[in-house]
């Protein structure tokens, strides 16, 4: 009696042992580089619209209370002329009364490519003036099911004038 209790644990421990070890063998593990094009000039072409500010009696340096909308493009490289890959569609907001920081909340849509029809949910600090930042990514959809990681901003390059950007983006992802 003892003994086939004992061993009914045995088997109720191994069932749970083998339900349980699919879900991280079959985790992957994916890095993948976009370049994010923050298109602010052109007029009608734009793809960032500015959609709120602070009053002018609480204006700062950093733009503080700035709320604007994207839907910026993602490229294979870093010339907004290269392949489409993906849009990058959400907000950022200037978070840092003191210091320029932003809050970017973004769905990454990919398009075209080996992630076409699957996302990846961006959100984070990013402060802008520094060399590198660091977002995590918080989840995903299609192939990016269960995502999580981060990603690893650099601006390529900046146009100081019209506040167009080129930033790469490294991301690296572990999903189902
Ligand atoms: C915004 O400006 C108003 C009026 O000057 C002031 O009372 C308030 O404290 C300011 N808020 C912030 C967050 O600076
Ligand atoms: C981007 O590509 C276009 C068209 O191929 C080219 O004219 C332009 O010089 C390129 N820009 C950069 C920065 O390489
Ligand atoms: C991306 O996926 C959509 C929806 O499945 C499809 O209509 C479209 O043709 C695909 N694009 C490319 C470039 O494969």
């Amino acid at each position: 009696m003892a003994s086939s209790t004992a061993l009914s644990c045995l088997a109720t421990l191994l069932l749970l042992a083998a339900a349980a070890a699919p879900a991280s063998a079959a985790e992957k593990e994916t890095r993948l580089r976009v370049y994010w094009h923050d298109v602010v000039s052109g007029g009608p072409n734009a793809r960032v619209v500015q959609v709120a500010q602070a009053p002018s009696s609480n204006a700062s340096a950093t733009g503080f209370g700035t709320v604007l909308v994207i839907d910026d493009p993602l490229t294979e490289g870093p010339n907004l002329t290269s392949r489409l890959l993906g849009r990058a569609q959400g907000i950022y907001v200037s978070a840092g009364k003191d210091s320029l920081s932003l809050l970017m909340a973004m769905n990454f849509v990919f398009v075209d490519g080996a992630y076409n029809g699957s996302s990846i949910a961006i959100i984070g600090p990013n402060q802008a003036d520094r060399a590198v930042r660091e977002m995590p990514v918080v989840g995903g959809t299609g192939i990016f099911r269960f995502a999580r990681g981060y990603c690893q901003l650099r601006t390529h390059w900046f146009d100081a004038k019209t506040g167009d950007a080129t930033v790469e983006y490294k991301i690296h992802l572990r999903h189902d």
